[in-house]
């Protein structure tokens, strides 16, 4: 037991990711395996937010970014969607207390206008308890489309050209990025997928241009913080170059 703890002391968690964004996928067929309607694995799935947000706030994870719900969702069923609208609105009013007490700061990124009045209070409300407080940041992504976010962007920054406040060629990276959702946050050093696709689905497109990808079968329900410390472990094999050569990263001789 005492050389376990004192194992685990040791850990040098320096190279660990600041951001860790997840698509939590897989919550239709987890409840399917079980012949369940495919609905009932949405609470499943909050239970593995809580596992992960735990996890992640007792490893000093800076920022956790949750694909909760994506502009293209409004495609599905009208039944589902309403029960994830539910679930969005009873697990913040249960929730919002306790992740405030663990000095944690939620953030909502996507257009939030076209939910209910009732959430979008909720929402704004919860972002304001917990503005001050200085653990981990936990960003949900509710309706929240990558192309929106890039189109959004270049409506503000093309109004800004027109008002004669820029001109094109000021236009650069930095103004761009300050100009998408959470521009004050770093971006994601490792993207995760669960349930088996290996796509993006229209998420972070701008901001995980660098990250890390790790894909895994598991699906969002059975997810914990086992399978989130594999994730990490499996960035920390990984040599980020940034377009370098290994032996320049590694200070090496060519
Ligand atoms: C992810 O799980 C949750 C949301 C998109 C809201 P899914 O509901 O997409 O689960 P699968 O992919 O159908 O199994
Ligand atoms: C992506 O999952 C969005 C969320 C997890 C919220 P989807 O299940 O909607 O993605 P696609 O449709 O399979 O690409
Ligand atoms: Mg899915």
């Amino acid at each position: 037991m005492q050389a376990d703890l004192s194992e685990q002391q040791t850990i040098d968690k320096s190279h660990y990711p600041k951001h860790i964004a997840i698509i939590m996928d897989g919550n239709g067929r987890w409840a399917q395996k079980r012949h369940l309607p495919r609905v009932m694995g949405h609470p499943a799935g909050v239970k593995a937010v809580k596992r992960v947000v735990k996890f992640c706030a007792e490893e000093d994870i800076q920022v956790l970014t949750l694909f909760a719900f994506s502009s293209e969702n409004w495609r599905r069923p009208q039944e589902e969607v309403s029960k994830l609208m539910g679930l969005f609105m009873a697990t913040m009013q249960k929730e919002v207390n306790r992740l405030d007490k663990n000095n944690i700061r939620l953030r909502f990124i996507g257009e939030r206008h076209e939910f209910s009045e009732k959430l979008q209070q909720k929402m704004a409300d919860s972002e304001q308890q917990t503005e001050n407080n200085t653990g981990l940041t936990l960003v949900i992504a509710a309706n929240y489309g990558g192309h929106r976010d890039l189109t959004l962007a270049m409506q503000t920054i093309a109004q800004q050209v027109k008002e004669g406040k820029v001109a094109p060629e000021e236009i650069d990276e930095a103004m761009i990025a300050n100009t998408l959702s959470i521009p004050d946050l770093p971006d994601p050093d490792l993207f995760i997928r669960t349930g088996g696709e290996k796509r993006i689905s229209n998420f972070l497109l701008w901001q995980l241009a660098y990250a890390e990808f790790h894909f895994t079968q598991k699906l969002w329900p059975d997810f914990n913080a086992a399978t989130m410390q594999e994730a990490i472990d499996d960035f920390l094999t990984r040599e980020r170059r940034f377009g370098r050569t290994s032996a320049q990263v590694q200070n090496k001789p060519e």
